[in-house]
C-alpha cells in the first residue's frame, strides 16, 4: 500500500554540483547557468506578465486552495464536484456541492475526483480546475493567461500529471508546472528547503500522507500511503457499526473526528460526544454518547500506519540528515496535523521534536505561492519530467 522512493545517487550528485558553485544561498541569489528564452517569446511573455499574476493551486483530495499573487489565498474550497448522474453535467462545484454530500437523491451524484489521491476522473478534474479559475476572474477581475503552479499527490502517475497540465492550459494558464506536495508544503511551512540541512516534512491531508526529507533543494526520500484523514473518518464509521450498530455517514464522522478526534491522551479525553444515526437492526434514527477515548481507539489504524510510515521513512534517511532533523524536528503539514495529541504520538515513537506547521491547511498553496515569486531561482523544485522552461 506504501511506495517508496529514493533518489538514485546520480540525481542526487546532479543536485550537489549545481550548487557546488554556487556562493550565496539559493532562495537569495540568481542562477547564473540559466539560459534566457527566445527572444520573442521573452517579449511576449513579459508583455503578459506585466497585466498578469501568477495563480498556484493546491489540488487537495479533500480541499482546493487557490492562491493569486499580491492577492493571498482567495479560494478555500472542498474538492467535491455534483453532477446529474445522467448526462455528468456538472451542477454545482465546492463547498455548494459538499453540502450536497450523503443528501443527493438518485439522480444527483457528488464525487471527488481525487479521493484517494489519484485523479480517479480526468474530466471531472478539469472542470473543477477550470471552474475554480473562473471563480478567481470573479473575485479579483481578468487574470490574462497567468502562469500556474498545481501542487499535485507525489506518486500520481505521467498521465495523471499531463492531465493536471492539460486542464490548467485549458483553463487560460500560459504556462503550467507542477509540484509535488511535500515540496510546497514544506516551502509553504517555511522550512530550510535549498540548504544543505536535512529537513522532514509530513504532510498529512485527506486522501494520502506524505513523508519526506528534503535537502539543497530536493526531495532525499520520500514515502507516501493512501491514509490520512479520510480514513479516520471511515474508521469511525466501522467502529459506530461495530460496536453500537449505529450507521453514520461519513460527513457526521468528520465533524467527530475533528471535534474530539485524538492520537494520544490529553485534556480532551474528559469530553463527550454524540453519535447520531440509524440504528442497523431496528432502521430508526438514534444516537449514543461517546467519549474521546473511545474516538482515539477507532482512528487508531489509520493514526498507527501514519506513524509507522513516518518511523520507516527515519529508518531509510541517511545519518547526516537524520541528525539535522533532530535539530529541527519534524514539521507536520496538511489539515490531519490539527489532530490533537498527534504531535506527541509522533514525537514519543520517533524521539524526535515535532512542530506543527503555522496553519497546517495552507502550507501547499502558500508553498506554491513562494516558488511562483521565485521562479527564476526555485526551477529545480518543480517535478522534473514536466519542467519546461517558464516564461517570465
Ligand atoms: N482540526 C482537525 N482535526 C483533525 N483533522 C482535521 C482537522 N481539520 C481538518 N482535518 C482533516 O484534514 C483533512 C483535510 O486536510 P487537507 O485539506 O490538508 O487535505 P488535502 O490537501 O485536500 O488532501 P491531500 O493532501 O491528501 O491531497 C480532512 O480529512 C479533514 O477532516
Ligand atoms: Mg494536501
Amino acid at each position: 500500500m506504501g511506495a517508496t522512493r529514493v533518489r538514485d545517487d546520480a540525481t542526487l550528485s546532479v543536485a550537489w554540483t549545481t550548487k557546488a558553485g554556487s556562493p550565496v544561498p539559493r532562495l537569495a541569489g540568481t542562477s547564473t547557468t540559466r539560459k534566457e528564452p527566445p527572444r520573442i517569446m521573452f517579449g511576449v511573455h513579459s508583455f503578459l506578465g506585466l497585466f498578469s499574476r501568477d495563480i498556484g493551486i493546491d489540488l487537495g483530495t479533500a480541499n482546493t486552495l487557490v492562491h493569486v499573487r499580491d492577492r493571498g489565498i482567495v479560494i478555500s474550497e472542498p474538492s467535491v464536484v455534483a453532477m446529474e448522474a445522467k448526462t455528468k453535467r456538472v451542477l454545482a462545484v465546492g463547498a455548494e456541492a459538499k453540502r450536497m454530500v450523503g443528501r443527493t437523491p438518485a439522480s444527483i451524484i457528488a464525487v471527488r475526483p481525487l479521493r484517494d489521491g489519484v485523479i480517479s476522473d480526468f474530466d471531472v478534474t478539469q472542470q473543477m480546475i477550470a471552474y475554480f479559475v473562473r471563480k478567481v476572474h470573479d473575485r479579483i477581475g481578468m487574470v490574462p493567461r497567468p502562469r500556474m503552479l498545481i501542487g499535485i499527490p507525489s506518486g500520481v502517475t505521467e498521465v495523471e500529471k499531463r492531465a493536471v497540465r492539460d486542464a490548467a492550459m485549458n483553463a487560460g494558464a500560459r504556462w503550467a508546472g507542477l509540484i509535488e506536495e511535500p515540496m510546497a508544503a514544506a516551502i509553504g511551512a517555511g522550512l530550510p528547503i535549498n540548504e544543505p540541512t536535512g529537513s522532514m516534512i509530513v504532510d498529512i491531508g485527506g486522501g494520502t500522507t506524505e513523508v519526506a526529507v528534503i535537502s539543497l533543494g530536493g526531495i532525499v526520500i520520500s514515502r507516501s500511503i493512501r491514509v490520512g484523514g479520510d480514513e479516520m473518518d471511515t474508521d469511525i464509521v466501522a467502529y459506530a457499526r461495530r460496536e453500537y450498530n449505529l450507521f453514520l455517514g461519513e460527513r457526521s464522522a468528520e465533524d467527530i473526528k475533528i471535534s474530539i478526534g485524538s492520537a494520544s491522551p490529553g485534556e480532551w479525553d474528559t469530553q463527550r460526544v454524540t453519535l447520531r444515526g440509524r440504528d442497523l437492526l431496528t432502521g430508526l434514527p438514534r444516537s449514543v454518547e461517546v467519549g474521546g477515548e473511545q474516538i482515539r481507539e477507532a482512528i487508531e489504524p489509520s493514526v498507527a500506519l501514519i506513524v509507522e510510515t513516518i518511523k520507516d521513512t527515519i529508518e531509510e534517511t541517511p545519518p547526516e540528515l537524520i541528525a539535522d532533523i533532530m535539530d529541527q524536528g519534524i514539521v507536520l503539514a496538511g489539515g490531519g496535523a490539527l489532530l490533537q495529541g498527534l504531535d506527541h504520538r509522533v514525537a514519543e515513537a520517533t524521539q524526535m521534536p515535532v512542530h506543527v506547521a503555522n496553519d497546517p491547511l495552507t502550507c501547499v498553496v502558500r508553498g506554491t505561492g513562494v516558488v511562483l515569486e521565485e521562479l527564476d531561482i526555485m526551477e529545480e523544485v518543480l517535478v522534473a519530467d514536466t519542467y519546461a522552461r517558464p516564461p517570465r
